[in-house]
């Protein structure tokens, strides 16, 4: 058969409802209802939530035939194998963790399209030459262990694995005893090592953002992904009596925090709007009314998509919050930095060929939320797919992409996991 005729035959396999009865069962683990009637999710990585999740999904792989592997990091991998089952495979995937106040579709529908287009190529009787692999990364959220992107850092090497061990949780809790406990668990699975060179990776994900939707348009064909830094810093005075305590004789976290967060909002001024910047954690220790804050711990986020600028600005954040003390100290960590990524052409020309024989109008266009691919692209060529998703609206419990919507990510991934696999 021609591979232009078995492009088509897998997409055509994509089964819609399959695919949607399936995000639909993965959003009630960890599922809640808002007032206002949407349907959130709550799974926070290494959780039992997490575990509940993977053991889900493992069942439906395993019915398909796939095998099922997993490597230290705990990402989770499940092989269509390949007429030649020593190429490099073609990688497809996303992540299952979610935001505290998270929704159904980011992450989740990025691993649930590729176990679909896998199951659609498989179904349709073609057997790849390479291998193709789905992989769930761990963490990718950095909600409960911050920062994200650990699973994708660790298998790209990225960063060192062991980089992460410290990292606790709200409640104390050691990220490497989190995942010791999660591999413990998962131990009936076939563990591999860490990381390999795929020959290319594609990750389908809802947009997070308006255009498509706003555009008409039912394909985003991702060229690259805005650079993001994250910086905690910690600001320290001391506490003493609301009441009683002159201001002059204070020492004020709170004060000096707001006064180092409009320093910094003057750093980040950006006419062009184009500049990302977010403090959106503020703790305070004591925390009560009538005393003078000892403490306070604020997180920044702050990205772009011009290396030099998100270079300079954040090399100056620490050099910032020192000269907006007026009476505390403040420490600054910085804890993530994903670099600006460029797609190299090839996955993205795949995608946007594969959006136009299946008739579906496709924008190229960047990401401006982080994804694993951006670390998978320092190591293969590397493209995503975007689906429209109502309003833009992400990590929030609104979130919502239609059911067709979801089905038409799937029919151009499995398109372009054929393509990818042929050679
Ligand atoms: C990913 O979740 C991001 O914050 O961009
Ligand atoms: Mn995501
Ligand atoms: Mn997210």
């Amino acid at each position: 058969m021609a591979q232009t005729a078995m492009e088509a035959d897998a997409a055509r396999a994509v089964d819609r409802d399959r695919l949607w009865r399936r995000l639909m069962e993965m959003g009630r683990i960890g599922g809640f209802t808002t007032e206002d009637g949407h349907e959130g999710v709550n799974r926070p990585c290494l959780s039992p939530l997490d575990r509940e999740a993977r053991r889900l999904l493992i069942g439906w792989a395993r019915a398909a035939g796939l095998a099922v592997a997993i490597d230290p990091a705990a990402n989770l991998f499940l092989r269509l194998e390949g007429r030649d089952a020593s190429a490099a495979p073609v990688l497809t995937g996303s992540h299952m963790d979610s935001q505290p106040q998270g929704g159904r579709f980011d992450g989740s529908y990025g691993v649930l399209a590729g176990l679909e287009a896998v199951e659609a190529i498989a179904a349709s009787g073609i057997r790849p030459q390479r291998p193709i692999e789905v992989v769930a990364w761990t963490n990718e959220e950095g909600g409960r262990f911050a920062p994200g992107c650990t699973g994708s850092m660790s298998f790209t090497k990225a960063e060192p694995m062991a980089k992460f061990d410290d990292i606790r949780d709200a409640e104390g809790i050691r990220y490497a005893d989190a995942l010791a406990e999660q591999l413990a668990l998962e131990s009936d699975l076939p563990s591999r090592p860490l990381g390999y060179i795929p020959h290319a990776y594609v990750e389908a994900h809802i947009e997070q953002g308006p255009r498509l939707e706003a555009e008409g348009m039912d394909i985003g064909v991702v060229t690259g992904i805005q650079g993001c830094r994250w910086f905690t810093v910690t600001v320290e005075g001391r506490t003493d009596h609301a009441g009683t305590t002159p201001l002059r004789l204070r020492k004020d976290a709170v004060q000096d925090a707001i006064r180092a967060i409009q320093a910094l909002n003057a750093l980040m001024h950006d006419p062009d709007d184009v500049l990302r910047f977010t403090v959106g954690s503020f703790r305070v220790k004591p925390d009560t009314s009538n005393s003078v804050a000892r403490e306070v711990v604020f997180t920044i986020d702050f990205r772009h998509p011009d290396a030099k600028v998100l270079r300079d600005r954040g090399d100056a954040v620490a050099e910032t919050v020192a000269r907006a003390m007026t009476t505390c100290t403040a420490r600054v960590y910085e804890r993530f930095h994903a670099a600006p990524a460029d797609f190299a052409p090839l996955v993205p020309d795949v995608v946007e060929l594969a959006a136009r024989n299946l008739g579906l109008a496709a924008l190229r266009m960047p990401s401006g939320a982080f994804h694993d691919a951006q670390f998978l692209a320092r190591l293969c060529p590397t493209g995503m797919i975007f689906i429209p998703c109502r309003g833009g609206v992400s990590h929030h419990p609104a979130e919502y992409a239609t059911p067709e919507a979801c089905a038409n990510g799937a029919r151009v991934l499995a398109r372009v996991l054929c393509d990818l696999a042929a050679v």
